[in-house]
């Protein structure tokens, strides 16, 4: 007897690239938390009253795999709205990030505040994202900059675990900016980071993934590589916010070191393409960033796909460059803005944002032997969930088998 089993349900299991791998008229059996049986209904192994502890039965909605969020900065203190003022008045982000104001700006902000107003504020955020189907979520570090508020934001971020229903996955982001105690000092930062501040982190338990802003306005490739090799001293996977605003090889050198994702990606050049496809290295779009922020520069999609690197899609959610807690909308962006498909859109948010995470092999897909992690949709077509504005059709979210999520 399986725990539960779902029926009449049309399902879009993600599991093959470039097709949402349609079954009509489903079922899927959950035992211990994972897929055990997934297919036509027709094809189930008995009459569906014996198979069971629980029947449910899905009135021909939609059900996808959970969705995943993989890149966030979730946990931060404060809000840039006057920012987004003064950007609207014609100042670029970069200028005001060379002003001090930006990612500094938060810096202070998340430093100020304590443990527990830092929870509450990201749970707010959390829960549109959850009551869309997330199960899993990526959230950074970078806004504390020192030992303390480091190690604050990312017991945060374990802390959303244990009081939400979501697994969250770490990355330690210290190489997001200077702080104002190294200013003109980058490199004895940069040591302070590998030396000090990962091992710190790491000590803790408090880092499943190492990643760091590369840009002239933040860190340069040979920086980044110090960061990338202490990385690799404990054997954590990296990943990187790469050609953002301009053109730095950061892709590349992201590639080099097996790196999981490379994110944003508009100025990625054919090489940092090629090198990321050799690599097996994720392709995160982060279409809120380049929306707020007006950019003009799209990346390059054809190129990407025409070399079969991964795409996914995540909210970036973070006070100054992607306000946003909405995978739908970033799906929606994803297709409008960046003409992927509501195939490729959907992919992005569940099966290649699993691989960005490095959960490929247990999450993701609904196939046998992975986490019974899905959402049930009230919608005809899949293709619905990247078209509509403002509209969240989630009727159900099923985490490790389990309901915890009704609308
Ligand atoms: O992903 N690009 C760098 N980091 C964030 C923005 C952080 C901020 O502006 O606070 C991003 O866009
Ligand atoms: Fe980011």
């Amino acid at each position: 007897m399986w725990d539960a089993l779902w029926i009449d349900v049309d399902i879009a299991t993600c599991a093959t690239p470039g097709d949402y791998g349609r079954i009509e008229n489903g079922a899927i059996g959950v035992q211990d938390g994972r897929i055990t049986w997934i297919g036509p209904r027709g094809e189930l192994p008995g009459p569906v009253e014996g198979l069971a502890a629980v029947l449910h039965e899905g009135e021909q909605k939609w059900v996808t795999p959970a969705l995943i969020d993989c890149h966030t900065h979730l946990v931060h203190g404060g809000q840039r709205a006057g920012e987004f003022e003064q950007r609207l008045s014609g100042e670029s982000y970069a200028d005001i990030a060379r002003a001090g104001g930006g990612i500094r700006s938060t810096v202070a902000a998340t430093r100020a505040a304590g443990e527990a107003d830092l929870l509450g504020a990201a749970l707010r955020r959390l829960k549109p994202l959850i009551a869309e189907g997330v199960t899993v979520i990526e959230i950074k570090s970078g806004y504390g900059l020192d030992l303390q508020n480091e190690l604050k934001m990312l017991r945060v971020a374990r802390a959303i675990e244990r009081q939400a229903p979501v697994e969250v996955v770490t990355t330690f982001l210290a190489a997001h900016a200077v702080p104002p105690e190294f200013d003109g000092d980058s490199d004895g930062y940069i040591d302070f980071v590998c030396d000090e501040l990962l091992p710190g982190a790491v000590e803790q338990g408090l880092v499943d993934q190492v990643d760091a802003f590369c840009e002239t306005i933040a860190f340069s490739p040979a920086q980044v590589e110090r960061v990338f090799e202490a990385a690799k001293l404990f054997n954590l996977p990296v990943k990187l916010h790469a050609e953002q605003l301009s053109n730095c090889g950061g892709a590349e050198l992201a590639a080099r070191f097996g790196a999981l994702s490379a994110d944003h990606l508009e100025y990625l050049s054919a090489a940092g393409v090629r090198a990321m496809a050799k690599a097996g290295t994720v392709a995160v779009l982060l279409p809120g960033a380049f929306y707020t922020l007006g950019e003009t520069r799209h990346p390059p999609v054809a190129r990407l796909r025409g070399e079969g690197v991964p795409i996914a899609l995540a909210s970036d959610c973070n006070p100054g460059s992607s306000p946003m807690t909405s995978l739908l909308l970033a799906m929606n962006m994803g297709c409008v803005l960046f003409g992927l498909t509501p195939v490729e859109a959907l992919a992005g948010v569940t099966r290649n944002a699993a691989r960005a995470l490095g959960l490929g092999d247990r999450r993701g897909t609904l196939e046998t032997g992975k986490a019974a992690d899905f959402v049930i949709w009230d919608i005809e077509e899949p293709a619905e969930l990247a078209y509509r504005l403002g509209f969240n059709p989630c009727v159900e979210v099923i985490r490790a088998g389990a309901p915890t999520l009704v609308r």
